[in-house]
């Protein structure tokens, strides 16, 4: 079996250091000869030599990686947000380390454990689990930077905050305005902080109307597009005319089982979602849904994560992200 070409084995075909073989490969070879320089990156070619980056890591004293936990990476809106991860660790020249945990809380504290053990610069962690005392014992504790997002919003320095009360505000006037007041709500039974903050704008703004959303009307599933559908009978039970599904798997999960049972959307019933997932455009009819800046989300949560892991010391970091509505054919008003 061949051995990595090291850097030694490079410095002695080019006649020269290994010191000066780092600094002319860390464009800091300014002070050789351009012959030695052209020499060095041609041996390097041809010999096939890359660096190695833990050996870096010992010197440099950092990964240049960071850790990201997402609940389902089978949720487009995750791998959005990944999308967004992605593009600003390039430009800043870290690597993520991405998983995804599923709802398993074991799961997410064996890969928050195993991310610290390969010494990451940092996390991000769109948790619904990550509790204060494992963010206390093992991330407080270890002086490792983390930005929690979306989730359990719990107590990161830094924060990328969506404006989830105005979205649930949003999601009302639509359907209030489209003449709805006999509404369900589908959404998990134990909602993350987020959503519970969601639900509560779209209840206030239906009670500012005098349209009551009694608890009845809330049915539980699970928020996964299979939740949504398993939700179908509950919804109908409800004899609803409208729908406000958490997140827009459920609302696509939710809209097949309404046209199983025969039900045309929006004409027989309206539904709406919450995320503006890619797929939203793509089913019949097209759904209508309140939309989350994700993949900017993802960019800004990383972004601020970086600086952070550069200076532990810098004042908390805040950036707040609107939302919108993005009218599509799956609401109508009501017959
Ligand atoms: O679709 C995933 C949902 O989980 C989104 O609404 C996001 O806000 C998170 O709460």
């Amino acid at each position: 079996m061949t051995r990595k070409v090291t850097i030694r084995d490079l410095a002695e075909a080019a006649g020269v250091s290994v010191t000066t073989v780092s600094q002319i490969l860390n464009g800091k070879g300014e002070r050789f000869s351009l012959d030695t320089r052209r020499r060095v990156h041609q041996l390097q070619e041809e010999m096939g030599y890359v660096p190695d980056f833990n050996a870096r890591n010992l010197i440099m004293k950092s990964a240049q990686t960071i850790g990201v936990l997402v609940p389902n990476l089978g949720n487009p809106f995750f791998s959005m947000f990944i999308r967004g991860v992605q593009e600003t660790s390039r430009e800043r020249h870290f690597i993520p380390l991405i998983f995804g945990a599923n709802h398993d809380e074991k799961l997410e504290s064996y890969y928050l454990e195993e991310l610290i053990k390969r010494a990451v610069d940092g996390l991000i962690i769109a948790s619904a689990s990550i509790t204060a005392e494992a963010i206390d014992n093992i991330l407080k504790k270890n002086g490792i930077p983390y930005l929690l997002i979306d989730q359990n919003g719990g107590p990161s320095v830094d924060r990328v905050q969506i404006n989830d009360e105005q979205g649930g505000q949003l999601a009302a006037d639509h359907l209030l305005a489209l003449g709805h007041e006999k509404i369900a709500v589908v959404m998990p039974d134990d909602p993350t902080q987020n959503l519970q903050i969601r639900l509560a704008g779209f209840k206030h703004r239906l009670a500012e109307h005098h349209v009551n959303l009694p608890e009845n009307a809330i049915v539980h599933s699970a928020m996964t597009k299979l939740g949504g559908y398993q939700a179908t009978a509950a919804v109908l039970a409800q004899h609803p005319t409208a729908v406000f599904a958490i997140n827009d798997e459920t609302a696509l999960g939710l809209m097949r089982g309404l046209h199983e049972q025969g039900l045309s959307v929006p004409n027989d019933i309206s539904v709406l979602g919450y995320d503006d997932i890619d797929l939203d455009e793509y089913v019949v009819p097209k759904l209508t849904t309140i939309h989350q800046p994700v993949v900017t989300m993802g960019q800004q949560a990383t972004g601020l994560l970086i600086n952070r892991i550069k200076d532990q010391r810098q004042a908390a970091q805040l950036v707040d992200l609107p939302v919108d509505l993005r009218e599509r054919e799956s609401t109508a008003h009501l017959k």
